[in-house]
């Protein structure tokens, strides 16, 4: 039951592809209700490994109780047509029962670096998701991991993971699919109403005003304006952060910071909570 497996696209995985060694395997992992943003991240896969595997587990570790857990989006069926059509050698999708014991104690602590920015909303989240995520390594042992920089935070701690617990995995970031109207892709988007969709792309549209300033001051005044309209806007958009801060650290930057900084929003509209971000360069 743990294993589905998907019929790899023809010929697809016995191909040689220059770069990239035969029999590497790249895991791609997820919580299901796919969409264009983890197609994106499987194709980026395929470019990094021989075969793709990818997992779809909702998994209850990194949800609060307060949090979406019981209606986040599961829609099984489509999730293995996507990964078909992908060219997908390996769907793991386990049941919750099958991932985790019932007496079980020990996990992985995101240390300080969980507790700032995102996690500081959401306690108790990174620790979630690093032990599923070490959990997937373990169990797929992939030699390569894809993740998605849309949800820049996990990617630095999934980044800072490896490197402190010497886990033999290469991680892969890849960029943020958006709609053609700046709205990044999530599988929460599909509970915002027309209304509240119009209210929330302030969150892309506050981070393209801020990457046309150049000073950290002007960055965060930019785009705290346009979340200022929203905010008083109707359905209003509820903001819980803007910060601009280093990404491997998540750490805010002075405002002397040269070079890569993440400019990163988390808002409620309506039911639904959305983060987004993008990556600048001060110079
Ligand atoms: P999920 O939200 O399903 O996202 C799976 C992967 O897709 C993550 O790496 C995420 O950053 C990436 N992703 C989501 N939206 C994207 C977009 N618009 N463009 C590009 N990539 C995007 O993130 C999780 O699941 C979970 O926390 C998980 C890592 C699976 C652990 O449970």
């Amino acid at each position: 039951r743990a294993a589905l497996g998907v019929t790899g696209a023809a010929g697809a995985d016995v191909v040689a592809r220059p770069g990239v060694a035969p029999g590497t395997l790249a895991l791609v992992p997820t919580m299901g209700a796919l969409h264009e943003g983890h197609r994106s991240l499987i194709r980026l896969a395929r470019e990094h490994a021989d075969h793709v595997a990818v997992s779809v587990f909702v998994n209850p570790l990194q949800f609060g109780p307060a949090e979406d857990f019981s209606r986040y989006p599961r829609t099984m069926e489509a999730d293995l047509a996507v990964c078909a059509a992908e060219g997908v050698s390996l769907v793991f999708a386990p049941a919750a029962d099958e991932m985790y014991l019932p007496d079980r104690q020990v996990g992985v602590s995101a240390g300080a670096m969980g507790t700032v920015v995102e996690g500081s909303f959401r306690p108790g989240h990174f620790d979630g998701v690093l032990t599923v995520v070490l959990k997937l390594f373990n169990l797929v042992r992939p030699d390569v991991a894809v993740f998605g920089r849309k949800d820049a935070q996990q990617l630095a701690l999934v980044r800072r993971m490896v490197a402190d617990l010497d886990v033999p995995v290469t991680v892969v970031g890849g960029e943020t699919v958006r709609e053609p109207d700046g709205l990044a892709l999530s599988s929460r988007n599909r509970y915002l109403s027309p209304a509240d969709r119009v209210t929330a792309l302030a969150l892309s549209a506050a981070l393209r005003a801020g990457a046309e300033r150049e000073t950290p001051e002007e960055i965060l005044r930019a785009a705290q304006a346009v979340l200022d309209a929203a905010v008083a806007a109707d359905p209003p958009l509820v903001l819980d952060y803007l910060v601009l801060a280093d990404p491997a650290t998540f750490s805010p930057v002075s405002d002397d910071h040269r070079g890569e900084v993440v400019l990163a929003v988390a808002a409620r509209v309506g039911t639904t909570r959305l983060i987004d971000n993008v990556v600048l360069t001060l110079i």
